[in-house]
């Protein structure tokens, strides 16, 4: 049987921790959707079609893994791909409660899908996409923890007429 997964999220924006499971996931599933949640509720900073952009030309160059958008129900969504698994990356414990509430609604909506939990590398264990927005947006430098495609992005986003480039972080 060949295995599809949906990795649903707001992706506002893209990090390296995301990429980092996309990458894994393509070696246990046949088949990955990304699915990004259209929410005009949480004002995010990419609108709903440079996230696509964003996703695309990020992960364009890997054959098993397809990019889309969803509102409503993201069982819906998966029912919808033929999806037998929803990826979930967890970082920390902190990130387990809301992930266990997710978790069960979602199995009580859809007993047949299965939501699998991945860790990423420790190197981006503390890594969201919020405190990347943060950083950026304080002129610090986020190079290696997002893609380079995100990082010209987040510049032009906040850029500060007349301030000098932020420093580069060390190591
Ligand atoms: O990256 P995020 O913002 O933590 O992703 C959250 C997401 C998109 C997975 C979650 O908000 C979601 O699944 N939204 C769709 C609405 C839904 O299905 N709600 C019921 C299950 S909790």
């Amino acid at each position: 049987m060949k295995l599809t997964a949906v990795f649903p999220g707001t992706f506002d924006p893209i990090t390296n921790g995301h990429l980092d499971i996309i990458s894994r996931g393509r070696d246990l599933f046949d088949r990955i959707v990304i699915a990004i949640l259209r929410n005009p509720d949480k004002d995010p900073l990419f609108p709903l079609e440079e996230r696509v952009d964003i996703l695309r030309s990020v992960v364009g160059r890997w054959s098993n893994v397809e990019v889309d958008s969803f509102d409503g129900l993201l069982v819906d969504f998966a029912r919808s791909q033929g999806a037998q698994v929803i990826v979930r990356g967890l970082r920390a414990l902190s990130d387990f409660e809301y992930e266990f509430q997710m978790t069960l609604m979602n199995q009580r909506l859809e007993p047949g899908i299965q939501t699998v939990f991945m860790m990423p590398s420790e190197a981006y264990s503390y890594v969201s996409s919020r405190l990347v927005k943060e950083v950026a947006r304080l002129g610090g430098d986020v190079t290696g923890l997002v893609p380079p495609e995100v990082i010209s992005r987040l510049k032009k986003r906040f850029a500060v007429p007349g301030r000098a480039p932020a420093r580069k972080a060390r190591g």
